[in-house]
């Protein structure tokens, strides 16, 4: 937007007002000093803020610090679908959710506007390489799954990209380099998400990155809902006649994109309104860092672990189960009518959730520049999942976690590249052995090797092919099919 902007050498009086009136006047203290390039990329990016919303969002998000009181509400377990469960016939929606697919009524979402900062790579998270084998990158193993599904259900599915203003051109740079993955350029649409200024944590003033620029960080993953609309993403979805968007994050490399499964459930189960779905993994360790889908005073939504009191999460079942299993896989069905129903009204309606951040700024009234060694700054992001108790039945699938869940988000440890191979390799292993393959273990149970097996060979283990499988894997072979 910036680049584009007409050079001025005055801030018009309309936005100087509007910017006063919320006492956020220390934004214009430089103005004299920029020239009139500078100056019009700046009064582009203060037209694009919601200035009058400001007071509220530093009362209630700067100045105080929301938080979540378990014991005050009634907390049980959503409508579930369990992959284990007998009692619900899974081809009967597989069926249902394959003819939606056919008939175009699907299309595949990726929010990839995150930085990959935790993971300490340096560039869109999509291009990390992910393959357990291969090393392909995360972008390249998501699109081999919308290849698969185009295949399998002979339809075009387009796939949606949601990038941020830190990555959009770089993404589509290495969109490009790779040739789409194979898919249709014309089928493959990128998107940004918008921004939210940041704020001075002990004042609520805007910061300032430079004497023309206010510092801005993404709106979160929330802000693809409205990002959706405001692009004309949801409007291209549309004239190409799709009903349901599926929601996959870029950094879960085992994330089936299109999976009919979940579709026809999502479309039909009963309990869903089929306005929005998640899936979930079960959670076995009562400290696992995910957060956990449940019914709040009646409402289906997500309590981030971070709220979830201790004896609340380690809570059982009579069946020895936690009470509160259902793991957030942040993979979500949601429909084209709910995102247009949560953008009437100008504002989407979802909270925002604060994180203190180092935001390197400069001093409002000398100019200085600040490298601060402690958090000087709020984030304000919101989040997918609080769309979910907008939504009038929200339903949840429960799906096996090596099926499903194998993100990559730290650069150790728990979801690592590290973790997201063992996983992938685990999953190929179990198909295998399932086909009467042989695959070495150690000790421990774990595999003595490493596998991937791209959808485009099999999405699950009776679709090995016969040919493709290999009579026995030696201890530390590495094979990719
Ligand atoms: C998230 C969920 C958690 C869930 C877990 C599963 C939150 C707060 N929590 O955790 O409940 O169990 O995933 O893996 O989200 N993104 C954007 N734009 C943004 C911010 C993020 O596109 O402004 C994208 C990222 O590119 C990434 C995804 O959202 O694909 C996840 O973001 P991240 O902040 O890493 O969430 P987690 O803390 O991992």
């Amino acid at each position: 937007v910036t680049d584009a902007a007409t050079p001025t050498t005055a801030v018009p009086p309309t936005l100087r007002d509007r910017i006063a009136t919320v006492g956020q006047e220390h934004l214009l203290n430089f103005v004299d000093e920029l020239t009139p390039e500078q100056l019009g990329a700046f009064v582009a990016q203060l037209e694009t803020i919601d200035f009058e919303r400001v007071p509220r969002l530093v009362e209630e998000y700067v100045n105080a610090k929301p938080t979540f009181d378990a014991a005050q509400h009634d907390i049980t377990p959503p409508t579930a679908f369990a992959f284990d469960d007998p009692s619900w016939n899974r081809d009967r929606f597989y069926d249902r959710g394959a003819e939606l697919i056919s008939d175009g009524k699907v299309a595949a979402f990726t929010v990839a506007g995150g930085q990959g900062s935790r993971l300490g790579y340096d560039g869109p998270k999509g291009c990390f390489p992910g393959g357990a084998v291969t090393g392909k990158p995360l972008f390249a193993m998501l699109a081999e799954w919308v290849l698969w599904a185009r295949k399998r259900f002979e339809t075009d599915i387009p796939w949606y990209v949601m990038t941020s203003p830190l990555n959009h051109q770089t993404t589509i740079d290495f969109f490009d380099e790779h040739a789409h993955f194979g898919l249709p350029r014309e089928d493959v649409v990128f998107f940004q998400q918008g921004a939210m200024p940041s704020f001075d944590m002990r004042t609520g003033r805007i910061l300032l990155k430079s004497k023309g620029e206010i510092a801005t960080n993404p709106d979160g993953h929330g802000g693809s809902l409205r990002a959706l609309h405001t692009s004309g993403a949801l409007a291209d979805m549309r004239s190409r006649g799709v009903e349901h968007i599926s929601y996959v994050q870029v950094d879960n490399p085992l994330a089936r994109v299109i999976d009919p499964v979940f579709v026809g459930l999502h479309a039909g189960a009963e309990g869903s309104s089929a306005e929005m779905s998640t899936k979930v993994i079960a959670k076995i360790d009562p400290a696992e860092k995910v957060g956990v889908i449940a019914d709040v005073d009646g409402k289906t939504g997500v309590i981030e672990y971070s709220d979830l009191p201790d004896d609340l999460a380690a809570k059982r079942s009579d069946n020895g189960d936690l009470f509160l299993k259902a793991g957030n896989t942040a993979i979500h069905m949601i429909s084209v009518d709910f995102v247009e129903r949560l953008n009437q009204g100008g504002s989407l309606g979802l909270p925002f959730h604060r994180a203190e951040k180092k935001v390197p700024c400069i001093d409002p009234d000398s100019g200085t520049p600040i490298n601060p060694a402690e958090p000087n700054g709020v984030k304000l992001e919101m989040f997918v999942f609080d769309a979910l108790p907008l939504t009038t039945g929200s339903i949840v699938y429960e799906v096996e976690r090596v099926d499903d869940f194998a993100p990559i988000k730290n650069a150790e440890g728990t979801d690592s590249p590290a973790s997201s191979k063992a996983l992938q390799t685990e999953r190929a292993a179990r198909w295998l052995e399932a086909r009467g393959v042989a695959v070495p273990r150690t000790a421990d149970g774990s595999p003595d090797c490493t596998l991937e097996i791209s959808p485009l060979t099999a999405t699950c283990s009776e679709d090995l092919p016969g040919d493709a499988m290999p009579r026995e894997i030696t201890p530390g072979q590495s094979l990719a099919l």
